[in-house]
């Protein structure tokens, strides 16, 4: 293991430091998924168990470095008690003289959360005073942050050089399952890109093609790939200059002897909000047509559940998956990789929050809490926050 875990650590009866990733919808005051809160239970219980009493922090959306009431951190630390079942006092700053006093009145057991980092813009600068005011109100440092460990900030990369620190169970298993599903797959490992734009996914699809046996794109990367093999996509989504790197991923593909698998039925309506919706073979798309999911018969050569017997990673949906009557399909896919038994791992996000809606959450290997960071991993980047606790 290149990195202590927080059972490495020297945490008995310490006042720790703990980075969680609580960037969670809120809405009116009230948290929606909570998903990523629970996620970050068992390293909170492990080190109250140990007697420690616990700082925690977290960002929660952009507000670039100023105050936004609505990004305030209190409805999160109350809903975090409720489904801890012990209190959590929110202390609205980061850092300062109340942030300092209410860590140095703390008792084993005792929890504080603080104000979102993100208010002062040294988070984000990873400014070392700023760091090293952080690092003062704790002994030891825990990093559970996965959806944010690849961000070179303050709370992330900062602290670990004033404190000892290691990384939470969340982030290992982050690792384990990500990591593992690409190194020791069940064969034939298929990839399942979504999602909007080509360039920001290149690097992702460029470095699994090491991996995998079937590279299956959908979404708006889809129909960037199929217009510049000269399809009709209409006035969907889709991005002009990347046709070069969609034929070069194609080609490349073909050279290694990966499988890829586009689009060859599609949904298509006359506008992006709302249906009808009607199902098209690829070459009957209209000029005025938006492509909003894919088609059946496309599902069936991504993943047929009666002879599928392989694994899958899956990151980005397949469709417009906001508009219910546009993820039919992309239901689909995820019911036919659950009905085949497959170990899937899901990247965080878009897809992470489709499956939760959906209620399959439960039914994949693994749903990973992580957006940007699972990419990030998949595409063999590496990630700061991990770089900064490097044993
Ligand atoms: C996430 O939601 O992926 C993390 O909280 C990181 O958020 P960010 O993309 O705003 O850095």
């Amino acid at each position: 293991m290149k990195y202590k875990t927080v059972k490495d650590l020297d945490v008995k009866d310490k006042r720790v430091l703990v980075r969680v990733d609580y960037n969670v919808p809120i809405h009116d005051g009230e948290v929606g998924d909570t998903l990523r809160i629970e996620a970050s239970f068992e390293t909170l219980n492990y080190l109250l168990d140990q007697g420690c009493s616990l700082v925690l922090m977290t960002s929660a959306g952009r507000p670039e470095g100023k105050v936004v009431p609505e990004l305030s951190l209190a409805p999160i630390a109350k809903k975090t008690a409720e489904l801890l079942g012990r209190p959590v006092s929110f202390i609205p700053e980061c850092v300062g003289p109340q942030a300092m006093a209410a860590a140095k009145a703390l008792r084993p057991g005792d929890i504080i959360m603080l104000e979102n980092l993100r208010f002062d813009p040294d988070e984000e600068e990873n400014a070392p005073a700023f760091a090293r005011q952080l690092a003062d109100l704790g002994e030891v440092y825990v990093d559970d942050a996965f959806a944010n460990i690849h961000r070179k900030h303050a709370s992330m990369v900062g602290i670990p050089e004033f404190l000892p620190g290691g990384i939470g169970f969340l982030v290992e298993k982050e690792l384990e399952h990500i990591g593992g599903a690409l190194d020791k797959p069940v064969r034939p490992l298929v990839a399942i890109i979504g999602g909007a734009k080509v360039s920001s996914k290149i690097e992702v699809v460029d470095n699994l093609m090491k991996y995998v046996n079937k590279l299956v794109i959908g979404g708006a990367m889809a129909n960037t790939f199929l217009a510049a093999q000269g399809h009709e996509v209409g006035k969907s989504k889709q991005d002009e200059k990347d046709y070069e790197i969609a034929l070069r991923v194609l080609a490349d593909a073909q050279e290694v002897g990966v499988e890829v698998v586009l689009p060859v039925d599609v949904l298509v309506s006359k506008s992006v909000d709302k249906g009808p919706a009607k199902l098209v073979d690829l070459k009957e798309v209209g000029k005025d047509d938006y492509i909003v999911d894919i088609g059946p018969k496309t599902v069936s050569k991504m993943v047929n559940p009666l002879e599928f017997d392989g694994s899958v990673i899956w990151n980005g949906p397949l469709g417009i998956t906001e508009v219910p009557e546009f993820a039919k399909y992309t239901h689909l896919l995820a019911e036919n990789i659950i009905d085949s038994g497959a170990s899937c791992i899901v990247g965080g996000g878009d897809t992470a929050a489709f499956v939760d809606e959906a209620g399959m959450h439960d039914k994949f290997t693994w749903v990973s809490t992580g957006g940007g960071a699972s990419l990030e991993l998949m595409a063999g980047r590496e990630l700061p926050g991990l770089e900064a606790l490097k044993a």
